[in-house]
């Protein structure tokens, strides 16, 4: 790939030298587990998320937040490859946290265009404020049923949202009706099924 996602790569590949969070602190293994969700980690490949993230067609207008935001990619990604209004990464592991954090900085040192409008929070994505999300994305693979059905309440909840995306499927609800069905490829394997929801009101 060559032009502006060939750029972005380049530029992910510099800011994350040296930066890894597959591996977690026990205490922060036992914080996501107390809230139920997993540590497992995992990502979607750069290529794959700038693919996804022009499909969601993020406008000035719009609020895009990654829930279990890990390492902090795909909402730098959102914020150098889109016009996105705001790209916000939740997470609640504090060592991914503070890599996500470092590669923000760098980030804004090396002046890259558009990541003023990033930004991380840690905390817990059923439990955080996300009344102007517009788009959200979770890599959630590893979330159980259980998990999943308490995240799709919340989210039918949110007063701004007009897209979810999410790597596992949800179950039928009234207020998301299923779009696409992308394949894209992630670090644990190649055309993973990332499940895109129009909010329905
Ligand atoms: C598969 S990783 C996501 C990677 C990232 N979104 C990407 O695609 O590059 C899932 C992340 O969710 C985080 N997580 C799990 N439960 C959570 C919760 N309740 N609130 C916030 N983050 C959570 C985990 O710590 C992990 O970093």
């Amino acid at each position: 790939m060559s032009g502006p996602g060939h750029d972005a790569r380049a530029q992910l590949r510099r800011l994350y030298r040296g930066l890894d969070g597959f591996e977690i602190p026990r205490e922060d293994e036992r914080k996501v587990a107390r809230s139920r969700g997993s540590s497992t980690y995992g990502e979607l490949m750069p290529t794959a998320t700038i693919r996804l993230l022009a499909q969601l067609e993020l406008g000035r207008r719009d609020h895009f937040v990654d829930l279990g935001a890990g390492l902090g990619k795909v909402v730098l990604l959102a914020a150098m490859t889109t016009k996105v209004g705001r790209a916000r990464g939740v997470e609640l592991s504090p060592a991914r946290v503070a890599i996500a954090e470092q590669a923000l900085a760098r980030a804004k040192r090396e002046r890259i265009p558009g990541v003023s409008r990033a930004a991380f929070v840690e905390d817990d994505m059923l439990r955080c404020d996300l009344d102007e999300a517009t788009v959200i994305y979770t890599c959630s693979t590893a979330f159980s049923a259980a998990f999943m059905a308490r995240l799709q309440r919340r989210l039918a909840t949110l007063p701004r949202l007009r897209r979810l995306a999410s790597l596992q499927d949800f179950d039928p609800h009234p207020a998301f009706e299923l779009r696409e069905i992308y394949k894209l490829d992630a670090s644990w394997k190649r055309r993973t099924k990332v499940h895109v929801y129009a909010r329905v009101r």
